[in-house]
């Protein structure tokens, strides 16, 4: 049987030949289309980067800034992954705020937590006036996009002060994925409610039903940004929340990042093992077309193209052994 980490690593490997396949045709596209991806969604501040960085259990994206950026990242330090997002960001944009309609799209590479292809989407917004409604538009085509599509698990950030019945990130994930099966509903900010006021109602799934539970998370605060807190110092924080909570004591266990990484890590790895039997048929596809490439264009090849074709199919034999291996 094979571990979680080592599932992923192979995805990730996958992913990675995709990039070099998809530059010699559709079947690379299909190939990266077959493989889970997680995609956060919601209103701007709802708090989608700090759910995504709890995830992770590592800091490395820019909050606040509402902006975004794609650039391929690999990097093992999270701070220097901060700071290329942001200097891409002000690249970008000029420092002027304005969201670019490209989402940063991360692999993350991390020892303490399976890797994932993670997408930070832009904050969906409902109130715009004159030329912002056309890049407004721009934003929900996009955010949209990815969520519709059937490999893309949507983690729907609404934040717990906000009413539930309005959040942004439901409405889309109700209109893409109606069953709920690939939506994940967290709610941020249970920390800033109303005094009086609880979100019960939505995390026990009475307000609005999810095949997945609710889960509801606290993350840093501006404050505990500013005070740079650390996120093991954060998660320790949040547990003891929920743990004195006179509201949410008896979720305790079923509250938190710790707990949604859990729960993400699991459906993750039914997801990847469902898809394993079609991704070999794709390779094995992949192989026998550039089979078919190589002997119409004759043998040996000297020019490059040729030489990438070959590294290509070295590299799909290669995978579809540690598969095959995986699957005895
Ligand atoms: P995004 O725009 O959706 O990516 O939201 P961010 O993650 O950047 O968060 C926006 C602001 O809300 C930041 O100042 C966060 O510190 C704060 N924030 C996010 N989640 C929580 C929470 O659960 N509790 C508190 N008190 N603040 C939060
Ligand atoms: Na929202
Ligand atoms: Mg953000």
């Amino acid at each position: 049987m094979a571990t979680m980490e080592s599932l992923i690593g192979l995805v990730n490997r996958i992913q990675r030949a995709c990039t070099v396949l998809g530059d010699h045709g559709g079947e690379g596209m299909s190939l990266w289309e077959a493989l889970p991806t997680v995609a956060v969604v919601g209103g701007q501040s709802s708090g989608k980067s700090s759910v995504l960085e709890s995830v992770v259990g590592r800091d490395f994206l820019p909050r606040g800034s509402g902006i975004v950026t794609r650039r391929p990242l690999k990097f093992s330090d999270f701070a220097s992954v901060r700071k290329e997002i942001q200097d891409e960001t002000d690249r970008i944009t000029g420092k002027t705020k304005h969201i670019s309609n490209i989402p940063i799209h991360l692999s993350i590479y991390s020892p303490n937590v399976v890797n994932l292809t993670l997408i930070d989407l832009p904050g969906l917004t409902k109130v715009a006036r004159g030329s912002l409604t056309v890049l407004l538009k721009t934003i929900e085509n996009m955010v949209r996009s990815y969520v519709e599509k059937p490999n893309c698990i949507i983690l729907a950030i609404s934040p717990a002060n906000q009413d539930i019945a309005t959040s942004d990130a439901i409405k889309l994930a109700r209109e893409v994925d109606p069953s709920g099966e690939r939506t994940f509903g967290v709610i941020t900010k249970l920390d800033l409610m109303d005094k009086g006021t609880n979100a019960l109602d939505v995390l026990e799934g009475r307000s609005y039903r999810l095949q997945h539970p609710w889960v509801g998370v606290v993350n840093r605060s501006q404050a505990d940004i500013n005070k740079s807190v650390d996120m093991l110092r954060a998660r320790k924080k949040e547990q003891e929340y929920f743990e004195t909570s006179p509201e949410y004591g008896h979720l305790a266990h079923k509250m938190g990042s710790e707990y949604l990484a859990k729960l993400l890590s699991k459906h993750l790895e039914t997801v990847i093992r469902q898809r394993i039997p079609s991704i070999i048929a794709l390779i094995n596809k992949t192989i026998d077309e550039l089979n078919a490439e190589l002997d119409r264009i004759g043998r040996p090849i000297a020019v490059d193209s040729g030489a990438q074709l070959y590294t290509i199919l070295e590299m799909c034999r290669a995978f579809d052994k540690v598969f095959r291996e995986h699957l005895d």
